[in-house]
């Protein structure tokens, strides 16, 4: 039993949904050509929002509102955009194996789906604790944050827990955003991680400590430098307390997890090239197989920018361009071009918003007033060689942040490093 396709996205992530909006702008695929198979049940979402509006104690974002592609002059791409579009949804359907050199995709459900062109668009799964060998995560009061399902499951164990104790482990996007819904949903919040400094991987001790201040201005509490080593349980199951190293216990009514990512390439790790965690693409998208491509979280890409250093980036603005560079390709086999990606990350929590262009190497020089907790506007550049590498911007308005990401674009040349700091945000807006 099967069913043939000329094109199939594999995968019904951001990147699945960008991918299906560049193919309806191009056209050049007749009704019943393209499929999309997707585990989860709902059509591609912004998974952001799980994170963000869909945590909201009043007027919580809920689907169909945030389908891809809403947003700036995007269609929302709900069902009936689908089916009016020709694209066919294979929806809760996870995909058990793949066979490249055969070219077919085995459902769990038992069917053989075919393709001429794969595009492998199977983001990432939430890392577990009994990876890092802390058993018992599957409580009913522990919670992880990657799909729907998860955020539902969030959602009905905070609404148990007003007024309570939440433990956030980790400090990276997940525990800071999900850290800042709590204490809006009214419950406790002690985070829990072991660098130094929330954020480590992206933010510097200055802007770091600026966050978190911030954060226990609204009650969250920070225990940094060290980890959880187990759970104390009640009867029914249900965490009752975290217990970290040091033997300290803190008392938890829910627990959050966000201790990062894996890319899911276990379909295809002994059949495609991989690099740094995920499959590994050209500039085109492309794997080592001329009828496959990658996007989004799970794929590799050359970053022009970066002098063709191949990277793997976890963020939705990478998933969406990917995805539609992806099809172009595909589509206009006759124009081959590169993608020429500037890396673009984000965060919106409590009242404030940041953005980061580029890469965090080399001095760090920052700028503006990181005082006041009042619509705050700060950042930050990173220099290597005299040239701007990376730039952040808390507080900034459109033009602002186009700004900074110009002289990173740019890799505008800084002559004297006393100077930039000096003029701070009006080295990018002069520029
Ligand atoms: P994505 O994970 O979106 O989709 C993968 C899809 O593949 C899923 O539908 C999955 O079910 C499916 N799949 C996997 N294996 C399959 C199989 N074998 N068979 C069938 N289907 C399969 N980024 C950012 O820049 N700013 C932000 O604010 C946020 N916020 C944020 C919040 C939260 C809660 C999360 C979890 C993530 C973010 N991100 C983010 C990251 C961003 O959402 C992420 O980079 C993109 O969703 C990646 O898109 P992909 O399509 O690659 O994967
Ligand atoms: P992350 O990589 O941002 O942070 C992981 C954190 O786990 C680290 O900062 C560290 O503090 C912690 N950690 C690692 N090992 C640990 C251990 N043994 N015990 C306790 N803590 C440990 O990953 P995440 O926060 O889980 O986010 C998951 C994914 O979702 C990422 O791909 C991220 O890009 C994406 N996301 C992005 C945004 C955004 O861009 N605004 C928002 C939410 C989620």
């Amino acid at each position: 039993m099967g069913r043939a396709f000329v094109y199939v996205i594999l995968g019904g992530g951001v990147a699945a949904g960008y991918a299906a909006l560049e193919f309806a702008r191009r056209g050049g695929y007749s009704r019943g050509e393209l499929c999309i198979i997707s585990e989860e049940a709902v059509a591609p979402y912004e998974r952001p929002a799980l994170s963000k509006g869909y945590l909201l104690p009043e007027g919580p974002a809920r689907l169909p509102g945030f389908h891809t592609c809403v947003g700036a002059n995007d269609e929302l791409l709900t069902t009936k955009w689908y089916k009016e579009n020709g694209i066919e949804l294979v929806l809760g359907t996870k995909v058990m194996a793949a066979d490249i050199r055969r070219k077919t995709l085995l459902t769990a459900t038992g069917e053989t789906i075919s393709y001429k062109n794969l595009i492998i668009a199977t983001g990432a799964r939430a890392l577990k604790l009994e990876e890092f060998g802390i058993s018992g995560s599957d409580a009913s009061n522990i919670c992880y944050l990657r799909n729907l399902d998860d955020a539902d499951k969030l959602v009905k164990v905070m609404r148990s827990c007003s007024g309570g104790n939440a433990v956030v482990i980790g400090g990276g996007y997940i525990g800071m955003e999900c850290a800042a819904a709590l204490v809006t949903n009214k419950i406790k919040a002690t985070m829990v991680f072991p660098e130094n400094h929330c954020m480590a991987h992206l933010f510097t001790p200055k802007i770091a400590e600026y966050y978190e201040n911030y954060y226990i201005s609204k009650g969250v509490t920070f225990i940094k430098g060290t980890v959880l080593t187990s759970f104390e349980k009640d009867s029914t199951g249900k965490v009752t307390s975290v217990i970290l190293k040091d033997g300290k216990h803190l008392p938890a009514d829910m627990v959050v997890v966000g201790i990062g990512i894996r890319a899911n390439t276990s379909l295809f790790e002994d059949q495609l090239l991989m690099d740094q965690g995920g499959i590994k693409v050209n500039g085109q998208m492309l794997t080592s197989d001329g009828s496959v491509y990658a996007v989004g979280d799970v794929a590799a890409f050359p970053i022009k920018l970066f002098d063709g250093v191949i990277r793997r980036l976890e963020h939705v603005d990478s998933a969406r361009r990917t995805a539609r560079h992806a099809v172009a390709a595909i589509l206009e086999p006759s124009k081959p071009r590169d993608i020429d990606y500037l890396p673009f990350f984000y965060s919106r929590v409590f009242t404030l918003s940041w953005q980061f262009y580029g890469n965090n190497i080399g001095e760090v020089v920052h700028f503006g007033d990181f005082t006041t907790s009042n619509s705050p506007r700060f950042g930050a550049y990173w220099v290597d060689k005299s040239l701007i590498r990376g730039a952040f911007l808390e507080g900034g308005s459109r033009e602002e942040y186009e700004a900074i990401s110009n002289v990173v674009r740019r890799k505008v040349k800084v002559a004297n490093i006393a100077e930039l700091e000096k003029q701070g945000l009006m080295f990018a807006i002069q520029e």
